[in-house]
Protein backbone atom coordinates (compact mmCIF):
# COMPACT_ATOMS: atom_id res chain seq x y z
CA UNK A 1 0.00 0.00 0.00
CA UNK A 2 1.31 3.37 -1.00
CA UNK A 3 0.59 6.07 1.47
CA UNK A 4 0.99 9.98 -0.15
CA UNK A 5 2.65 12.17 2.54
CA UNK A 6 2.18 16.10 1.45
CA UNK A 7 5.39 17.84 1.72
CA UNK A 8 5.78 20.56 0.01
CA UNK A 9 8.75 21.17 -3.01
CA UNK A 10 12.22 19.86 -3.40
CA UNK A 11 12.54 18.94 0.37
CA UNK A 12 9.91 15.93 -0.47
CA UNK A 13 12.17 13.36 -1.81
CA UNK A 14 14.65 13.68 0.72
CA UNK A 15 12.28 13.73 3.48
CA UNK A 16 11.00 10.60 2.41
CA UNK A 17 13.94 9.12 2.61
CA UNK A 18 15.35 10.39 5.87
CA UNK A 19 11.57 9.67 8.14
CA UNK A 20 10.28 6.62 7.60
CA UNK A 21 7.03 6.82 6.83
CA UNK A 22 5.31 5.54 10.26
CA UNK A 23 6.79 8.67 12.02
CA UNK A 24 4.13 10.75 10.24
CA UNK A 25 0.98 8.85 9.91
CA UNK A 26 1.09 6.08 12.35
CA UNK A 27 -0.74 7.37 15.97
CA UNK A 28 -1.55 5.70 19.06
CA UNK A 29 -5.63 3.88 19.35
CA UNK A 30 -7.75 5.72 21.38
CA UNK A 31 -8.16 4.53 24.66
CA UNK A 32 -12.17 4.15 24.48
CA UNK A 33 -14.15 3.31 21.40
CA UNK A 34 -16.36 6.77 21.79
CA UNK A 35 -19.19 5.17 23.69
CA UNK A 36 -20.73 8.58 25.76
CA UNK A 37 -21.97 6.57 28.67
CA UNK A 38 -18.62 4.80 29.35
CA UNK A 39 -15.59 6.53 27.83
CA UNK A 40 -13.21 4.04 28.91
CA UNK A 41 -15.27 0.95 27.41
CA UNK A 42 -13.52 -0.32 24.57
CA UNK A 43 -10.59 1.33 22.28
CA UNK A 44 -10.14 2.78 19.20
CA UNK A 45 -8.05 1.68 15.81
CA UNK A 46 -8.37 -1.89 15.60
CA UNK A 47 -10.91 -4.58 15.33
CA UNK A 48 -10.73 -8.34 16.88
CA UNK A 49 -12.02 -11.15 14.66
CA UNK A 50 -11.41 -13.89 17.11
CA UNK A 51 -10.51 -14.72 20.62
CA UNK A 52 -8.44 -17.61 21.66
CA UNK A 53 -8.41 -17.91 25.60
CA UNK A 54 -6.48 -20.77 27.04
CA UNK A 55 -6.70 -20.20 30.85
CA UNK A 56 -6.40 -22.28 34.57
CA UNK A 57 -8.36 -21.18 37.19
CA UNK A 58 -8.09 -22.38 41.42
CA UNK A 59 -10.98 -22.25 43.02
CA UNK A 60 -9.69 -22.57 46.20
CA UNK A 61 -7.97 -18.77 45.83
CA UNK A 62 -9.59 -17.56 43.07
CA UNK A 63 -6.22 -17.17 40.98
CA UNK A 64 -6.75 -17.00 37.35
CA UNK A 65 -4.11 -17.11 34.63
CA UNK A 66 -3.34 -18.01 31.09
CA UNK A 67 -2.63 -16.83 27.68
CA UNK A 68 -5.14 -14.68 25.74
CA UNK A 69 -4.47 -14.75 21.88
CA UNK A 70 -6.33 -12.16 19.75
CA UNK A 71 -6.42 -11.71 15.93
CA UNK A 72 -7.51 -8.11 14.88
CA UNK A 73 -7.12 -5.94 12.38
CA UNK A 74 -5.90 -2.02 12.74
CA UNK A 75 -8.66 0.00 11.20
CA UNK A 76 -5.91 2.74 10.73
CA UNK A 77 -2.33 2.94 11.08
CA UNK A 78 -1.17 1.98 14.21
CA UNK A 79 1.71 3.32 16.47
CA UNK A 80 -0.09 1.84 19.32
CA UNK A 81 -3.40 0.34 20.66
CA UNK A 82 -5.14 -0.09 24.12
CA UNK A 83 -6.51 -3.22 25.67
CA UNK A 84 -9.12 -3.20 28.21
CA UNK A 85 -8.06 -5.56 30.93
CA UNK A 86 -7.97 -5.56 35.08
CA UNK A 87 -5.71 -8.58 35.53
CA UNK A 88 -2.32 -8.01 35.95
CA UNK A 89 -0.01 -8.44 32.21
CA UNK A 90 3.48 -10.26 32.15
CA UNK A 91 4.36 -9.80 28.65
CA UNK A 92 2.99 -9.11 25.53
CA UNK A 93 3.49 -10.57 22.16
CA UNK A 94 2.63 -8.67 18.88
CA UNK A 95 2.83 -10.75 15.31
CA UNK A 96 5.45 -12.88 17.51
CA UNK A 97 7.54 -10.06 18.97
CA UNK A 98 7.62 -9.14 22.48
CA UNK A 99 5.66 -5.77 23.05
CA UNK A 100 6.34 -2.96 25.41
CA UNK A 101 3.26 -2.50 27.31
CA UNK A 102 1.83 -0.49 30.48
CA UNK A 103 -1.32 0.00 32.31
CA UNK A 104 -2.88 3.05 32.88
CA UNK A 105 -5.94 3.37 35.43
CA UNK A 106 -7.76 -0.02 36.57
CA UNK A 107 -8.75 -0.86 33.21
CA UNK A 108 -6.21 0.16 30.37
CA UNK A 109 -3.45 -1.73 29.13
CA UNK A 110 -1.72 -0.30 26.87
CA UNK A 111 0.47 -1.91 24.07
CA UNK A 112 3.39 -0.44 21.93
CA UNK A 113 4.33 -3.06 19.14
CA UNK A 114 8.39 -3.56 17.76
CA UNK A 115 6.75 -1.38 14.61
CA UNK A 116 3.96 0.14 13.64
CA UNK A 117 0.76 -1.68 12.68
CA UNK A 118 -0.40 -1.13 9.49
CA UNK A 119 -4.03 -0.59 8.42
CA UNK A 120 -5.95 -3.69 7.94
CA UNK A 121 -3.52 -6.18 7.80
CA UNK A 122 -4.28 -8.19 10.57
CA UNK A 123 -1.93 -8.87 13.48
CA UNK A 124 -1.77 -11.55 16.21
CA UNK A 125 -1.82 -10.20 20.14
CA UNK A 126 -0.55 -12.72 22.48
CA UNK A 127 -1.20 -11.30 26.63
CA UNK A 128 -0.34 -13.63 29.24
CA UNK A 129 -1.83 -12.50 32.51
CA UNK A 130 -2.76 -13.37 35.86
CA UNK A 131 -4.45 -12.25 38.83
CA UNK A 132 -7.62 -13.15 41.19
CA UNK A 133 -10.40 -11.47 39.58
CA UNK A 134 -12.39 -10.73 42.96
CA UNK A 135 -9.63 -8.24 43.88
CA UNK A 136 -10.17 -6.26 40.93
CA UNK A 137 -11.99 -3.23 41.56
CA UNK A 138 -12.77 -1.09 38.13
CA UNK A 139 -14.65 2.12 38.46
CA UNK A 140 -15.25 1.02 42.18
CA UNK A 141 -17.12 -2.21 41.73
CA UNK A 142 -16.32 -5.67 40.47
CA UNK A 143 -18.62 -7.84 38.02
CA UNK A 144 -16.91 -11.16 39.33
CA UNK A 145 -19.12 -13.42 41.12
CA UNK A 146 -16.87 -15.09 43.75
CA UNK A 147 -19.20 -18.31 44.87
CA UNK A 148 -17.85 -21.40 47.39
CA UNK A 149 -16.42 -23.14 44.42
CA UNK A 150 -15.13 -20.90 41.88
CA UNK A 151 -16.18 -18.00 40.30
CA UNK A 152 -18.61 -16.53 37.53
CA UNK A 153 -18.15 -13.68 35.11
CA UNK A 154 -21.74 -12.14 33.90
CA UNK A 155 -22.51 -8.93 34.08
CA UNK A 156 -23.37 -5.69 31.93
CA UNK A 157 -22.57 -3.53 30.60
CA UNK A 158 -18.69 -5.02 31.07
CA UNK A 159 -17.52 -8.09 32.97
CA UNK A 160 -14.41 -8.98 30.03
CA UNK A 161 -11.45 -7.22 31.88
CA UNK A 162 -12.44 -9.31 34.81
CA UNK A 163 -10.86 -12.51 33.19
CA UNK A 164 -9.65 -11.60 29.36
CA UNK A 165 -8.20 -8.71 27.60
CA UNK A 166 -10.08 -7.52 25.15
CA UNK A 167 -11.91 -4.58 23.19
CA UNK A 168 -14.17 -4.31 25.87
CA UNK A 169 -17.51 -2.94 23.79
CA UNK A 170 -20.52 -4.65 22.44
CA UNK A 171 -19.66 -2.78 18.77
CA UNK A 172 -16.38 -4.76 18.68
CA UNK A 173 -17.73 -8.93 17.96
CA UNK A 174 -15.56 -11.51 17.82
CA UNK A 175 -15.59 -14.81 17.15
CA UNK A 176 -14.57 -17.28 20.70
CA UNK A 177 -12.43 -20.62 21.47
CA UNK A 178 -12.37 -20.37 25.58
CA UNK A 179 -10.25 -23.74 27.01
CA UNK A 180 -10.30 -23.63 31.08
CA UNK A 181 -8.16 -25.91 32.99
CA UNK A 182 -9.65 -26.63 36.57
CA UNK A 183 -8.95 -29.46 39.15
CA UNK A 184 -10.85 -33.01 38.42
CA UNK A 185 -14.26 -32.76 39.87
CA UNK A 186 -14.91 -29.18 38.94
CA UNK A 187 -16.49 -28.01 36.00
CA UNK A 188 -15.64 -24.85 33.41
CA UNK A 189 -18.90 -23.46 31.95
CA UNK A 190 -18.79 -20.99 29.03
CA UNK A 191 -20.38 -19.96 25.86
CA UNK A 192 -20.96 -22.21 22.37
CA UNK A 193 -20.21 -25.82 21.79
CA UNK A 194 -18.26 -28.26 24.46
CA UNK A 195 -15.84 -29.34 21.74
CA UNK A 196 -13.71 -31.28 23.97
CA UNK A 197 -13.03 -31.99 27.50
CA UNK A 198 -10.02 -33.52 29.09
CA UNK A 199 -8.44 -35.21 31.98
CA UNK A 200 -4.33 -35.46 33.38
CA UNK A 201 -2.41 -34.46 36.34
CA UNK A 202 -5.45 -33.89 38.52
CA UNK A 203 -6.98 -30.92 36.03
CA UNK A 204 -9.64 -31.11 33.73
CA UNK A 205 -9.58 -29.10 30.62
CA UNK A 206 -13.43 -28.03 29.04
CA UNK A 207 -12.53 -26.64 25.55
CA UNK A 208 -15.73 -24.23 24.32
CA UNK A 209 -16.67 -22.48 21.01
CA UNK A 210 -18.74 -19.93 20.27
CA UNK A 211 -18.41 -19.42 16.22
CA UNK A 212 -21.00 -16.65 15.82
CA UNK A 213 -19.56 -13.45 16.55
CA UNK A 214 -20.05 -12.38 20.37
CA UNK A 215 -20.28 -9.32 22.05
CA UNK A 216 -17.22 -9.01 24.60
CA UNK A 217 -20.05 -8.74 27.69
CA UNK A 218 -21.63 -11.67 26.58
CA UNK A 219 -18.70 -13.81 26.55
CA UNK A 220 -19.00 -16.22 30.11
CA UNK A 221 -16.83 -18.08 32.32
CA UNK A 222 -18.41 -20.01 35.53
CA UNK A 223 -16.17 -22.52 37.64
CA UNK A 224 -17.69 -24.54 40.03
CA UNK A 225 -19.12 -28.00 40.56
CA UNK A 226 -22.06 -28.08 38.54
CA UNK A 227 -24.42 -31.10 37.16
CA UNK A 228 -24.57 -31.00 33.42
CA UNK A 229 -27.77 -32.30 31.54
CA UNK A 230 -27.55 -32.25 28.08
CA UNK A 231 -29.35 -32.71 24.81
CA UNK A 232 -30.41 -31.88 21.32
CA UNK A 233 -32.90 -29.70 19.97
CA UNK A 234 -35.03 -31.46 17.07
CA UNK A 235 -33.25 -28.97 15.00
CA UNK A 236 -30.43 -30.77 15.58
CA UNK A 237 -28.04 -27.85 17.96
CA UNK A 238 -27.26 -29.35 21.28
CA UNK A 239 -28.51 -28.21 24.45
CA UNK A 240 -26.55 -28.09 27.39
CA UNK A 241 -27.62 -26.82 31.38
CA UNK A 242 -25.28 -26.54 34.22
CA UNK A 243 -26.82 -26.38 37.57
CA UNK A 244 -24.48 -25.49 40.78
CA UNK A 245 -24.28 -28.37 43.02
CA UNK A 246 -25.09 -25.92 45.52
CA UNK A 247 -28.78 -24.42 44.87
CA UNK A 248 -30.56 -25.92 47.78
CA UNK A 249 -34.39 -25.70 48.23
CA UNK A 250 -34.01 -24.03 44.32
CA UNK A 251 -32.70 -26.89 42.26
CA UNK A 252 -35.71 -28.48 41.33
CA UNK A 253 -37.18 -24.93 40.14
CA UNK A 254 -34.30 -23.71 38.70
CA UNK A 255 -34.34 -27.39 36.42
CA UNK A 256 -38.23 -27.45 35.83
CA UNK A 257 -37.44 -23.72 33.70
CA UNK A 258 -34.34 -24.08 32.50
CA UNK A 259 -35.11 -27.66 31.04
CA UNK A 260 -37.62 -25.79 28.73
CA UNK A 261 -35.04 -23.73 26.87
CA UNK A 262 -35.66 -25.84 23.58
CA UNK A 263 -39.79 -25.51 24.21
CA UNK A 264 -39.33 -21.63 24.70
CA UNK A 265 -36.42 -21.15 21.58
CA UNK A 266 -39.16 -22.96 19.67
CA UNK A 267 -41.28 -20.88 20.56
CA UNK A 268 -39.18 -17.88 19.92
CA UNK A 269 -38.38 -18.58 16.37
CA UNK A 270 -41.88 -18.47 15.46
CA UNK A 271 -41.88 -14.97 16.72
CA UNK A 272 -38.64 -13.88 15.76
CA UNK A 273 -37.27 -15.98 13.15
CA UNK A 274 -34.76 -18.91 12.78
CA UNK A 275 -32.32 -19.10 16.30
CA UNK A 276 -29.25 -17.27 15.92
CA UNK A 277 -26.19 -19.32 17.90
CA UNK A 278 -25.41 -22.63 17.30
CA UNK A 279 -25.88 -24.21 20.72
CA UNK A 280 -28.57 -23.40 23.26
CA UNK A 281 -28.73 -23.76 27.11
CA UNK A 282 -28.15 -21.81 30.01
CA UNK A 283 -26.36 -22.50 33.78
CA UNK A 284 -27.43 -21.62 37.80
CA UNK A 285 -23.96 -20.50 39.66
CA UNK A 286 -24.67 -20.47 43.20
CA UNK A 287 -24.32 -16.83 43.25
CA UNK A 288 -26.02 -14.31 45.52
CA UNK A 289 -27.04 -11.80 43.43
CA UNK A 290 -30.61 -11.82 41.81
CA UNK A 291 -30.01 -10.90 38.03
CA UNK A 292 -30.27 -12.73 35.15
CA UNK A 293 -27.97 -12.08 31.97
CA UNK A 294 -28.22 -13.24 28.30
CA UNK A 295 -24.90 -14.43 28.03
CA UNK A 296 -24.33 -15.83 24.26
CA UNK A 297 -25.98 -19.45 23.78
CA UNK A 298 -26.03 -19.90 27.51
CA UNK A 299 -28.03 -17.15 30.01
CA UNK A 300 -26.82 -16.76 33.50
CA UNK A 301 -29.24 -17.11 35.71
CA UNK A 302 -29.26 -16.41 39.58
CA UNK A 303 -30.58 -19.05 42.10
CA UNK A 304 -33.03 -16.61 43.40
CA UNK A 305 -35.09 -16.54 40.59
CA UNK A 306 -36.18 -19.68 40.90
CA UNK A 307 -37.36 -19.27 45.06
CA UNK A 308 -41.27 -19.02 44.11
CA UNK A 309 -41.04 -21.85 41.85
CA UNK A 310 -40.29 -22.31 38.23
CA UNK A 311 -40.07 -19.45 36.18
CA UNK A 312 -39.72 -19.46 32.44
CA UNK A 313 -40.35 -16.27 31.82
CA UNK A 314 -37.01 -15.51 32.62
CA UNK A 315 -35.91 -17.55 30.36
CA UNK A 316 -38.35 -16.30 28.12
CA UNK A 317 -36.56 -12.86 28.80
CA UNK A 318 -32.88 -14.37 28.31
CA UNK A 319 -33.69 -16.21 25.33
CA UNK A 320 -35.40 -13.13 23.58
CA UNK A 321 -32.21 -11.52 23.85
CA UNK A 322 -30.35 -13.87 21.67
CA UNK A 323 -32.30 -11.77 18.56
CA UNK A 324 -32.52 -9.18 19.95
CA UNK A 325 -29.29 -7.88 21.95
CA UNK A 326 -26.78 -10.69 21.01
CA UNK A 327 -27.65 -11.24 17.50
CA UNK A 328 -28.71 -7.63 16.85
CA UNK A 329 -26.57 -5.97 19.10
CA UNK A 330 -26.36 -1.94 20.60
CA UNK A 331 -24.68 0.31 18.82
CA UNK A 332 -23.82 2.60 21.62
CA UNK A 333 -24.99 1.72 25.57
CA UNK A 334 -27.81 4.74 25.17
CA UNK A 335 -29.59 2.14 22.65
CA UNK A 336 -30.23 -0.19 25.60
CA UNK A 337 -34.29 -0.46 24.08
CA UNK A 338 -33.36 -2.66 20.80
CA UNK A 339 -32.43 -5.12 24.21
CA UNK A 340 -34.94 -4.54 26.94
CA UNK A 341 -37.76 -3.27 25.74
CA UNK A 342 -38.11 -6.37 23.43
CA UNK A 343 -37.12 -8.76 26.19
CA UNK A 344 -39.65 -7.49 28.24
CA UNK A 345 -41.99 -7.53 25.61
CA UNK A 346 -41.31 -11.03 24.62
CA UNK A 347 -42.32 -11.89 28.53
CA UNK A 348 -45.91 -10.57 27.72
CA UNK A 349 -46.22 -12.22 24.58
CA UNK A 350 -45.65 -15.57 26.57
CA UNK A 351 -48.14 -14.44 29.06
CA UNK A 352 -50.58 -14.49 26.28
CA UNK A 353 -50.08 -17.68 24.51
CA UNK A 354 -49.51 -19.64 28.48
CA UNK A 355 -53.23 -17.34 28.63
CA UNK A 356 -52.04 -15.55 31.67
CA UNK A 357 -52.97 -12.33 30.33
CA UNK A 358 -52.20 -10.67 27.16
CA UNK A 359 -49.63 -7.78 26.52
CA UNK A 360 -52.33 -5.44 26.02
CA UNK A 361 -53.53 -6.27 29.81
CA UNK A 362 -50.03 -6.22 31.30
CA UNK A 363 -49.73 -3.24 29.34
CA UNK A 364 -52.85 -1.79 30.30
CA UNK A 365 -52.12 -3.04 33.96
CA UNK A 366 -48.16 -1.36 34.10
CA UNK A 367 -49.71 2.10 32.81
CA UNK A 368 -52.58 2.25 35.21
CA UNK A 369 -50.35 1.28 38.31
CA UNK A 370 -47.93 4.14 37.64
CA UNK A 371 -49.26 7.26 38.43
CA UNK A 372 -48.47 10.34 36.63
CA UNK A 373 -45.67 11.69 39.25
CA UNK A 374 -43.99 8.12 39.67
CA UNK A 375 -40.63 9.03 39.23
CA UNK A 376 -40.57 5.72 36.81
CA UNK A 377 -41.97 8.16 33.68
CA UNK A 378 -38.66 10.26 34.34
CA UNK A 379 -36.59 7.81 32.37
CA UNK A 380 -36.50 7.96 28.80
CA UNK A 381 -36.38 4.71 27.57
CA UNK A 382 -34.71 5.76 24.24
CA UNK A 383 -31.69 7.46 26.50
CA UNK A 384 -31.80 6.69 29.85
CA UNK A 385 -28.68 7.88 30.87
CA UNK A 386 -25.95 5.25 32.44
CA UNK A 387 -27.46 5.48 36.03
CA UNK A 388 -31.01 4.40 34.91
CA UNK A 389 -29.29 1.80 31.75
CA UNK A 390 -30.98 -1.00 34.02
CA UNK A 391 -33.71 1.21 35.60
CA UNK A 392 -37.52 -0.66 35.19
CA UNK A 393 -38.90 1.58 32.85
CA UNK A 394 -36.69 0.96 30.15
CA UNK A 395 -38.14 -2.96 30.59
CA UNK A 396 -41.77 -1.53 31.43
CA UNK A 397 -42.37 1.75 29.53
CA UNK A 398 -40.04 -0.15 26.74
CA UNK A 399 -42.49 -2.49 25.92
CA UNK A 400 -45.02 -0.36 26.16
CA UNK A 401 -44.00 1.41 23.56
CA UNK A 402 -43.63 -1.93 21.74
CA UNK A 403 -47.37 -2.04 22.34
CA UNK A 404 -48.16 1.33 21.21
CA UNK A 405 -46.48 0.35 18.00
CA UNK A 406 -48.70 -2.70 17.56
CA UNK A 407 -51.70 -0.67 18.10
CA UNK A 408 -50.81 1.69 15.85
CA UNK A 409 -49.66 -0.42 12.78
CA UNK A 410 -51.85 -3.46 13.52
CA UNK A 411 -50.31 -7.28 14.19
CA UNK A 412 -49.56 -8.16 10.57
CA UNK A 413 -47.76 -5.46 10.12
CA UNK A 414 -45.82 -5.25 14.20
CA UNK A 415 -45.32 -9.32 13.90
CA UNK A 416 -43.44 -8.48 10.65
CA UNK A 417 -41.44 -6.19 12.12
CA UNK A 418 -40.37 -8.82 15.05
CA UNK A 419 -39.45 -11.38 12.69
CA UNK A 420 -37.89 -9.24 9.87
CA UNK A 421 -35.61 -6.69 12.09
CA UNK A 422 -33.10 -9.44 13.78
CA UNK A 423 -32.91 -11.62 10.47
CA UNK A 424 -31.97 -8.13 8.38
CA UNK A 425 -29.82 -6.73 11.05
CA UNK A 426 -28.30 -10.23 12.08
CA UNK A 427 -24.59 -10.28 13.95
CA UNK A 428 -24.70 -6.30 13.65
CA UNK A 429 -25.36 -3.30 15.68
CA UNK A 430 -28.34 -0.76 15.26
CA UNK A 431 -29.44 2.24 17.45
CA UNK A 432 -33.04 2.87 18.18
CA UNK A 433 -33.07 5.25 15.18
CA UNK A 434 -32.72 2.49 12.88
CA UNK A 435 -34.98 -0.07 14.61
CA UNK A 436 -37.62 2.84 13.89
CA UNK A 437 -36.65 3.91 10.42
CA UNK A 438 -37.61 0.39 9.97
CA UNK A 439 -40.50 0.08 11.40
CA UNK A 440 -41.04 3.04 9.55
CA UNK A 441 -40.20 1.26 6.38
CA UNK A 442 -42.00 -2.20 6.82
CA UNK A 443 -45.23 -0.26 8.02
CA UNK A 444 -45.28 2.57 5.30
CA UNK A 445 -46.24 5.42 8.24
CA UNK A 446 -44.71 8.27 9.81
CA UNK A 447 -43.50 6.51 13.07
CA UNK A 448 -41.69 9.60 14.79
CA UNK A 449 -44.04 11.17 16.84
CA UNK A 450 -45.56 7.74 18.41
CA UNK A 451 -41.82 6.68 19.40
CA UNK A 452 -40.83 10.40 20.53
CA UNK A 453 -43.67 10.13 23.09
CA UNK A 454 -43.05 6.50 24.32
CA UNK A 455 -39.21 6.83 24.52
CA UNK A 456 -38.17 10.06 24.71
CA UNK A 457 -40.57 11.94 26.54
CA UNK A 458 -39.56 12.60 30.84
CA UNK A 459 -43.36 11.96 31.29
CA UNK A 460 -46.54 10.04 31.59
CA UNK A 461 -47.62 9.48 27.90
CA UNK A 462 -51.56 10.29 27.25
CA UNK A 463 -52.70 6.90 26.80
CA UNK A 464 -53.17 6.10 23.41
CA UNK A 465 -56.67 5.59 22.28
CA UNK A 466 -56.47 1.51 22.04
CA UNK A 467 -55.04 1.65 25.27
CA UNK A 468 -57.73 1.53 28.66
CA UNK A 469 -60.84 1.85 27.14
CA UNK A 470 -60.90 -1.37 24.94
CA UNK A 471 -64.90 -2.88 24.71
N1 LIG B 1 -29.67 -7.77 30.52
C1 LIG B 1 -29.91 -8.24 31.86
C2 LIG B 1 -31.33 -8.75 31.88
O1 LIG B 1 -31.99 -8.64 30.94
C3 LIG B 1 -29.73 -7.14 32.84
C4 LIG B 1 -28.55 -7.24 33.69
C5 LIG B 1 -28.40 -5.98 34.49
N2 LIG B 1 -27.38 -6.08 35.47
C6 LIG B 1 -27.62 -5.90 36.75
N3 LIG B 1 -26.65 -6.04 37.57
N4 LIG B 1 -28.80 -5.64 37.20
O2 LIG B 1 -31.85 -9.27 32.79
ZN1 LIG C 1 -32.91 -8.19 29.63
Amino acid sequence: MHRRLIVPGAIAASLMLAIPASAANFQPGAPGIGDPYYPASGNGGYDVGHYDLRLKYQPATDLLEGTATLIATPTQDLSRFNLDLGLTTHEVRVNGRKAEFRTSGAQELEVTPASPLPRNRPVSVVVRYSGKPSEVKIGGWTAWHRTPDGGVAAQEPDSAAWWFPSNDHPLDKATFDVSVSVPDGTQAISNGVLQSQSSRLGWTRFNWRSDKPQATYLATLAVGRFDITTDTTAGGLPVLNAYSKDLGANAGAARASLERTAEVAEWLEEVFGPYPFNALGGYVPNVRSGYALETQTRPFYSPRQFASGSNVSVVVHELAHQWYGDSVSVEGWKDIWINEGFARYSQWLWSEKEGEGTAQELADWVYASRPADDPFWTVKPGDPGPDDQFHVAVYDRGALALQALRNEIGDEDFFRILKGWPTERAYGNAEVADFVAYAERISGKRLGALFDTWLYQPSKPQAPAATGDRT
